[in-house]
């Protein structure tokens, strides 16, 4: 197996590695059935796969086919002789429970998270992800979906386009590059990156205003909170007893989402009519989020806004 710490799969640099490989076991004696909800490159799949054994179950997920018609042959070359049963499924995280359920799957003893998209995404500028290069305004994880960033750009709202804006961004001149666009389009589509980049421009030369409005603008297109939340959810109902669930997050909006999650803060409200809160059904393992060390952060600087949290199932 390659040194998963020096080598990037097609540009792709796993995050919190050796964390993750530390606080999510696999059994040595019992059966495991492991979900990786978003497969990527498959180097976080490999410390896993590496430690499993016949007769475990392995299901890697992937909103992406490209993502996962190149990593799927390669993982089943290295795994399947093992005796592991690999299943592959491209599809969005928020579906996992049904398709997990399709192949008769009720119950996982671990699932994982490392949010965000894959660097590829980012390297391969045809997808739109980045305003560093020319590409038309897609964004989709999923390229199979109707709704792109360009469709967001040219038929929201200027209210809507503000509150994306301001909500996923978390951008102060939201209201401004808002205005912006729709006046702008009155004078033909905006459909590429660039239209979009040079708009932003004209209100704020910061890349930092162009990073906060591109995240939001995916954010939109592919409801990433919206499943991220309801996919936890799911996960947890299917994680058996002493199951782990470890989520690795890149920006605030999703490390609140997860931190809620993981510590039941909705619980915490709920009492019933005795003053009682539900019992609670995971036991948090990190109080405080995980995150890169200066090596990690030096090597792989994409790593820098990394945050993992992890929980077992009582
Ligand atoms: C950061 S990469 C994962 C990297 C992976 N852990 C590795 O070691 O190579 C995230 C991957 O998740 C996929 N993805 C993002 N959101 C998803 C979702 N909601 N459902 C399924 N896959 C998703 C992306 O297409 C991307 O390939």
């Amino acid at each position: 197996m390659s040194d998963i710490s020096d080598v990037s799969l097609s540009g792709h640099i796993s995050v919190l590695y050796q964390e993750f490989l530390e606080y999510f076991p696999i059994s040595t004696e019992k059966q495991n059935v492991i979900v990786d909800a978003t497969l990527g490159m498959g180097w976080h799949a490999r410390g896993i796969l590496s430690q499993m054994k016949k007769g475990d179950i392995f299901i890697g997920f992937d909103a992406d086919i490209r993502n996962l018609s190149r990593v799927q042959p390669v993982l089943e070359n290295e795994f399947s002789q093992k005796g592991i049963q690999l299943h592959f499924i491209r599809d969005n995280f928020v579906h996992m429970k049904s398709r997990l359920e399709e192949k008769g799957i009720h119950a996982i003893t671990g699932i994982y998270y490392d949010l965000w998209l894959s660097s590829l995404h980012v390297d391969e500028g045809e997808r739109g992800f980045s305003f560093r290069y020319d590409a038309p305004l897609d964004m989709r994880f999923d390229t199979s979906l109707p709704l792109r960033a360009s469709d967001v750009v040219n038929t929201y709202s200027q209210k809507q386009l503000q509150d994306i804006f301001q909500k996923y961004g978390e951008d102060p001149q939201s209201a401004k590059i808002s205005h912006i666009i729709v006046e702008k389009r009155h004078s033909g589509k905006i459909l590429t990156t660039k239209q979009l980049s040079e708009i932003i421009e004209t209100v704020s030369p910061f890349p930092k205003t162009k990073m906060r409005i591109f995240q939001a603008l995916r954010i939109e297109v592919n409801s990433e909170l919206h499943n991220l939340e309801t996919s936890l959810l799911h996960a947890i109902d299917m994680l058996q007893s002493e199951g782990h669930i470890f989520v690795i997050s890149f920006h605030s909006l999703e490390d609140r989402i997860v931190k809620h999650i993981l510590r039941e803060e909705k619980k915490k409200q709920q009492k019933d009519i005795f003053g009682n809160t539900p019992q609670k059904q995971l036991q948090l393992l990190t109080k405080k989020p995980l995150i890169p060390t200066t090596e990690e952060i030096q090597k792989n600087p994409r790593s820098k806004s990394a945050k993992a949290r992890c929980a077992k199932k009582i």
